[in-house]
């Protein structure tokens, strides 16, 4: 069986303030600290695979533009295959406006430019690709025809699918029918349910409702209080290490990038989880999503072997 991640999804460039509260509409506040970052989930989440030790390829679109060079270059150092990374003359690379708060919370506006022109064709020219793949993993800031695409392509080849729902998004059937591990946080668990606003979230009955639509596991990543696990006919919730927070940009996707690294190295679910845990522990002590994902020597936890 192969080892290899396979990332369909997004590449952004990451542009972030520093701010004390967040900004009700109408009001202007001081920020500081700006920087910009290599971002995107789906570069975010290959970035923390290849990071871990894991052999990754990227399916995706950058724009032909500085910021585009630059994630190409930064993707090709992580070590990864960017054979199906593609150019898009005319369009400018993915861009995200990120306020990143003292409670360590963050709001972020995507364009998405060059992700937006991932087609099905470019997908089709990364069949082999998908098709040799221990996990496809994939997010929802590319075009949704595209990643159904690369998801049938893996499920009809029987590569394991793991799709991140985010930014979130109403999904056909069809597609949750051919995921096998649904990775949330609580916003979008709640939004594929179509909890009303506001509504109590009960995250023990939202991975067992979630299930219902297709995936036979659902995590749902509940930032500090840990994750929510739901998989043959278990539904448990399992803390996280307790850290002091100063940026959780990312820490989703280093938990997704860490948990294929784990799982591909041969790791059973549960300990995937707990180092995905510790790695998304670790990275949001520090600043950014890329710039804060650790490598494995940081980890106390090593990857052992599946029975
Ligand atoms: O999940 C964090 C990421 O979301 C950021 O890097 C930003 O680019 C957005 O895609």
């Amino acid at each position: 069986m192969s080892r290899r991640v396979v990332v369909l999804g997004s590449v952004n460039t990451d542009l972030v303030l520093r701010c004390s509260q967040m900004p009700l509409p109408g009001q202007t506040v001081h920020g500081r600290d700006f920087q910009t970052l290599p971002g995107g989930k789906g570069a975010n989440q290959a970035v923390a695979a290849a990071r871990l030790g894991a052999s990754v390829s990227f399916i995706g679109c950058v724009g032909d533009d500085a910021f585009g060079h630059n994630a190409r270059r930064i993707l090709a150092a992580e070590g990864m295959d960017t054979q199906h990374l593609h150019s898009i003359s005319g369009a400018s690379t993915g861009v995200a406006m990120i306020l990143v708060d003292d409670a360590a919370q963050n709001c972020i506006v995507l364009d998405a430019g060059a992700n937006a022109a991932l087609s099905i064709a470019q997908v089709d020219a990364a069949k082999a690709t998908i098709q040799d793949a221990g996990l496809l993993i994939c997010q929802l800031e590319c075009p949704l025809p595209a990643v159904q695409h690369g998801i049938a392509l893996a499920h009809a080849a029987g590569v394991p699918v793991l799709l991140n729902p985010a930014p979130t998004q109403a999904l056909p059937p069809e597609l949750l029918a051919q995921v096998d591990v649904l990775v949330p946080n609580e916003t979008e668990a709640a939004a594929l349910l179509q909890l009303a606003p506001g509504a109590a979230f009960d995250a023990t009955a939202a991975a067992d409702r979630l299930r219902t639509l297709g995936p036979p596991t659902v995590i749902i990543t509940l930032g500090a209080h840990g994750v929510q696990l739901a998989c043959d006919g278990s539904n448990v919730h399992l803390e996280a290490p307790v850290v002091q927070a100063v940026d959780t940009t990312g820490a989703g996707d280093t938990f997704i990038g860490a948990y294929a690294a784990a799982w591909c190295g041969g790791a059973s679910m549960t300990a995937a989880i707990a180092y995905a845990q510790q790695a998304a522990a670790i990275s949001v002590t520090r600043a950014g999503a890329q710039a804060a994902m650790p490598r494995s020597s940081e980890l106390p936890l090593k990857v052992s072997g599946r029975p």
